[in-house]
């Protein structure tokens, strides 16, 4: 069986430890979409390994990793990381890029930082790593992709209609240095040297032999950060959904047979953006802290809040989810209570909402409607089983499946490989 994994929130659900779990039974990994804004943890044997680009199925060794055309990839982020698991003694021989991946340019991160640094209203919150620069050189057709690498004569008839553009751009736009050809020519090959052991201009054999094994795809962010679906604007330039995976991975649809969407026993999110269930109170506080909620990639501190039923249950539809692992409900082991937000309420008119509004603009003016369980007070780390879990978290499992329309088939209790509850 074929698997997308997808963040089903803001990002950061704990998709690396699922995808970590089901890449056991994969034989080609495939990341596809995004770039090293994503930030992905992994606990074996209690060593923390982290992942931006790289698909954290590498850990494995034996299986063909596969950073797909759909991604955007700085070079010296990627330099770094792969350079991080070779350190820790990880074989990397079966990590191979896709030559369509589009390539982050040091004025992309520098346009990303500057809009954020000099935004007085609409900051996203970007994670300044070029992102939203690179996806849009890559629509508007003046990107440079990682094959344009390896061909001098592509590269300067690229870069011809590439660098007057942006150089008029960055210095009356954004007032940013202009980049000489002879400058970008230098960056490219160094970048062609960094790719070189990694390029895979072989992927079609690659994706083709493949077909009659196992797949799994890889998303970064989460649905509601879908550049389409998600809080637009408040969201990153690519399509983590479901269905992104069909493109940005070079399979298309019919080779996914189930959509993982993984979700946290409550909600967070870095960045700005409207979310309605939102505690800026103690209990925030206590999540977060108890959570250890704060960013791989930038270490801000996440925002915190209750399940939103609302949002979840948008994001099974708009995603393609067909199942959901459940992460993190560990953290309300010490929780007397526990809210979930089913509907929304417009402050101004009383108009509740059970379907997602999509216009983001008037979510100041909603207000979470919830319901409350009675926690279980006890420690569950350990258990792995489900029948093993207290009743009132099986209680709690079993609300939200019915109010998302889906099955939660993964429950995560902990960091751990092992604390892992299967549900059948
Ligand atoms: P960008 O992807 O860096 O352009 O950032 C756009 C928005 O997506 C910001 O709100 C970021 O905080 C958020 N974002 C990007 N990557 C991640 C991630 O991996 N986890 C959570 N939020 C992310």
């Amino acid at each position: 069986m074929n698997k997308v994994v997808v963040g089903a929130q803001w990002g950061d659900e704990g998709k690396a430890k699922i995808t970590d779990l089901l890449a056991q039974d994969a034989d080609l990994i495939i990341r596809y979409q995004g770039g090293c804004n994503a930030g992905h943890t992994v606990v074996v044997d209690n060593k923390t390994f982290k992942f931006h680009l790289i698909p954290s199925g590498i850990l494995y060794g034996g299986k063909d990793c596969f950073i797909g055309a759909g991604t955007v990839i700085l070079p010296e982020y990627f330099e770094e990381e792969v350079g991080g698991l070779i350190k820790d003694g990880i074989d990397v021989s079966r990590l191979k890029v896709s030559p369509l991946a589009s390539i982050t340019m040091p004025y992309h991160t520098e346009v990303d930082g500057y809009t954020e640094d000099t935004a007085k209203k609409g900051k996203i919150g970007t994670t300044k790593k070029g992102i939203g620069p690179t996806y849009t050189d890559k629509y508007a057709r003046i990107g440079l992709k990682i094959q344009d690498l390896y061909s001098k004569e592509t590269l300067s008839e690229k870069l011809d209609v590439i660098l007057p553009l942006k150089n008029k751009t960055l210095e009356q736009v954004y007032g940013l240095k202009p980049y000489t050809k002879e400058q970008v020519l230098e960056l490219c090959d160094k970048y062609a040297k960094i790719f070189e052991p990694y390029v895979c201009f072989e992927w079609q054999e690659l994706l083709e032999k493949s077909k009659g094994k196992k797949v799994l795809f890889e998303g970064a962010q989460g649905v509601m950060l879908d550049v389409d679906y998600g809080t637009y604007p408040f969201v990153t330039s690519s399509n983590p959904i479901g269905g992104g995976a069909a493109v940005g991975s070079g399979y298309g649809p019919k080779m996914i047979d189930e959509v993982v969407g993984v979700a946290k026993a409550y909600v967070t999110r870095v960045g700005e953006g409207p979310f309605v269930s939102e505690l800026t109170d103690e209990i925030g506080v206590k999540i977060r802290e108890v959570g250890h909620e704060y960013g791989v990639t930038t270490g801000r501190p996440r925002r915190c809040g209750w399940f939103d039923a609302v949002t979840m249950r948008y994001a099974v539809l708009v995603g393609g989810l067909t199942t959901i692992a459940l992460t993190k409900i560990d953290v309300f082991d010490e929780f007397e209570e526990i809210k979930v937000c089913t509907a929304y309420k417009d402050t101004r008119n009383g108009k509740i909402y059970t379907s997602y509004p999509t216009d983001v603009y008037m979510h100041k003016y909603l207000e979470p409607v919830y319901e409350t369980h009675s926690g279980w007070m006890e420690d569950i780390t350990g258990v792995t089983e489900y029948e093993k879990l207290p009743e009132n978290a099986k209680k709690y499992l079993a609300r939200l499946e019915e109010l998302l329309g889906v099955s939660i088939s993964i429950v995560s209790v902990g960091p751990d490989r092992t604390q892992t509850i299967f549900k059948k």
